[in-house]
């Protein structure tokens, strides 16, 4: 019987490791810097300053960024944005991804305001998994929060998703005292009689919230949630990410815990962002980035990137600083992706 050859040359090379031993594998692309949500901890009020359409990577700049980083062992993608399901012909651009050798996983965070047009084909081009954010069942304080009317919708973009056999899908809620806090039961209720994975996200400092009282550690809602529903800690890793999960008796149910300020996990960091200027952002809560743009423009070749990522991964710092710097705002989210 004859082998089939390959669909296109791949010479994978050494894996991209950083200064503190950290192997990056994950990489966050943010296809959009715009948002048809306003959420209070993710943009300021009235926020301008989007990225020109000509700065914006062009799906064959993208391509060759992300083949690029596959070469060097990245495996794993997501894309976010600002909105991803706002950059024009985003399932082609899954399509072009996904037949990247090397690239073996593929998810999206998405609002889910426009999934309900989008599910289907996005999962057709190759999106295996999503994550939506859901802060609240209330639609006057989804409101409150998103800036809009986008409870309904929402609820109908993540029925979408499931009859469009994303799995797992994750609920992401980002804790606010005061705001939401008091619908983490309900939540969690909610997400385990759908088969969502509900995540409990302690607020990073870079939008309204965060720098001020609306901040909560995750902890005592953890230990609240496992009292009420019997939690046990999930054996399974689920994503390779910094949620922290634990599963109801039956493993129906599974929530996870991300808390990047109260338990930082800033030693297995083992990602990236590309923003959609063509800037790598090397951690979330720091400066340290390279712009890509600017050579992929000027014409370099696939050596010559390859060896710009690698410098860029040098600068890659040790850990954010959101503790004991709460004042300092760094980027909003939905510059980098969260
Ligand atoms: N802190 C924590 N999580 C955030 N997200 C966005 N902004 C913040 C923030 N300031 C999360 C949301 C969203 C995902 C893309 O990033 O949960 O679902
Ligand atoms: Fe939009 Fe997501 Fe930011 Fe909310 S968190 S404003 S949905 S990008």
């Amino acid at each position: 019987m004859e082998t089939s050859a390959p669909t296109k040359d791949f010479h994978p090379t050494s894996a991209l490791i950083d200064r503190f031993g950290r192997r990056v594998s994950y990489l966050r692309l943010s296809v959009t810097d715009r948002c048809d949500l306003r959420c209070s901890y993710c943009m300021p009020k009235g926020f301008s300053g989007f990225e020109e359409p000509e700065n914006w990577l062009r799906f064959d700049e993208i391509e060759r960024v992300v083949a690029a980083f596959a070469r060097m062992g990245v495996s794993r993608l997501r894309m976010t944005g600002g909105e991803p399901l706002l950059r024009r012909h985003l399932p082609q651009l899954v399509t072009q991804l996904s037949a990247l050798p090397g690239l073996h996983d593929i998810s999206l965070s998405t609002n889910a305001t426009q999934l309900h047009k989008h599910a289907e084909v996005l999962h057709t081009a190759g999106v295996s998994r999503i994550n939506v954010s859901l802060d609240s069942l209330d639609k006057a304080c989804m409101e409150r929060i998103t800036g809009r009317d986008s409870y309904a919708s929402i609820i109908a973009g993540l029925q979408a998703g499931k009859q469009a056999g994303f799995a797992p899908i994750k609920v992401n809620m980002v804790l606010m005292r005061g705001v939401n806090d008091h619908e983490v039961m309900r939540m969690a209720q909610y997400c385990f009689d759908e088969g969502f994975i509900l995540r409990l996200i302690e607020a990073m400092p870079m939008g309204d919230t965060g720098r001020n009282s609306q901040y909560m550690d995750v902890g005592p809602l953890r230990d609240q949630l496992v009292r009420e529903f019997n939690l046990v800690p999930a054996a399974a890793e689920l994503g390779g990410g910094p949620a922290r999960y634990w599963s109801t008796q039956d493993g129906k149910g599974t929530v996870g815990f991300i808390s990047p300020i109260s338990q930082h996990f800033c030693a297995t960091c083992n990602r990236v962002r590309l923003s959609v200027d063509g800037t790598l952002y090397m951690c979330l809560g720091q400066d340290e980035k390279f712009e890509l743009r600017p050579l992929l423009r000027a014409g370099v070749n696939d050596l010559e990137l390859e060896s710009a990522i690698r410098t860029a991964i040098e600068l890659k710092p040790e850990r954010h600083e959101f503790k004991e710097n709460r004042h300092k705002i760094i980027r909003f989210m939905s510059q980098t992706g969260g």
